[in-house]
């Protein structure tokens, strides 16, 4: 199976092919992803909810977060892994936010990193690219900066903040991103935005002419408990995993588990031999 090159991301946007993205944060995960024929795995910091427990995505550290996208490496073969760079490993200085993003590179072997915002973090994407490192950028409902942005609320809804939002991707365009996250906002917004730029738009939340899509894991698959409006789940796997250990209960409590074929044979002679020990 060849792995994908970040490149590929711009010719499937140039041929007009979707894009497809889904989160995964361990190497089985990352293996059935990859078995299925993802173009792109992110190990995002939404793992601080849906692996942590954590209410907010800002609780994650840089060490869980290597840890996840190591996981996530030893079950990628074909598809693109990236990882979130979570909050606080790039709320420092340019060099620390290069140094932290090298440790993606060098411990995780991921293809690039994912940085929320644009405006005044554009200069440190510059710089995190600069140093040889491609960068996915992620605009709209940034979910780092949900205090500021009032909640966990779609973004560009009005004019101004509309006409921001493509300023942004343009910068983040500019700055060499290798494609961008459009998280949030009405779809007219991010039509225009995906027809602005050269690189990809992968959206979440914000419709179908961006030029791919990505979920979150457990929102796919029927992992999570409450999910957001432009989630598609496209199987009920919770419910599934509880009704397998609730049979394995009531196998246990009736004694129907483990039955012979369950356990190991021990010869005759060697059982005889056993018992006048005991
Ligand atoms: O952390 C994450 O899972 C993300 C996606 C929602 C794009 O950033």
């Amino acid at each position: 199976m060849l792995k994908l090159m970040l490149g590929d991301l711009t010719a499937l946007k140039q041929q007009r092919q979707k894009i497809t993205m889904i989160t995964a944060y361990d190497a089985p995960s990352a293996r059935f992803a990859d078995a299925a024929g993802i173009d792109a795995i992110l190990v995002g910091d939404s793992a601080a909810m849906t692996v942590f427990g954590y209410d907010q995505t800002t609780t994650i550290t840089l060490e869980d977060m290597l840890v996840l996208a190591r996981a996530a490496r030893r079950g990628t073969t074909r598809a693109l892994l990236i990882a979130d760079m979570p909050f606080g490993s790039v709320q420092v200085s340019d060099g620390d936010t290069v140094a932290n993003a090298v440790r993606f590179v060098k411990e995780a072997g991921v293809d690039a990193v994912k940085i929320e915002g644009a405006g005044p973090m554009a200069q440190r994407i510059r710089e995190v690219i600069d140093a040889g490192i491609p960068v996915v950028g992620h605009i709209g409902l940034t979910p780092q900066s949900a205090t500021q942005l009032g909640g966990y609320k779609p973004q560009g809804r009005t004019a101004s903040s509309a006409s921001r939002l493509l300023e942004d991707a343009v910068t983040l365009e500019q700055a060499g991103c290798v494609a961008i996250v459009l998280e949030a906002m009405p779809q007219p917004v991010a039509a225009t935005i995906t027809r602005s730029v050269a690189i990809p738009t992968i959206g979440i939340g914000a419709g179908v002419e961006c030029d791919g899509q990505v979920l979150v894991w457990h929102d796919l698959l029927g992992l999570s408990g409450k999910v957001p409006k432009f989630v598609k789940q496209y199987a009920e796997l919770g419910a599934e995993i509880v009704r397998a250990i609730e049979a394995y209960i009531a196998d246990v409590q009736a004694g129907r588990f483990p039955e012979p074929r369950h356990t190991y044979a021990m010869s005759d002679a060697e059982r005889e031999r056993f018992e006048s020990h005991k």
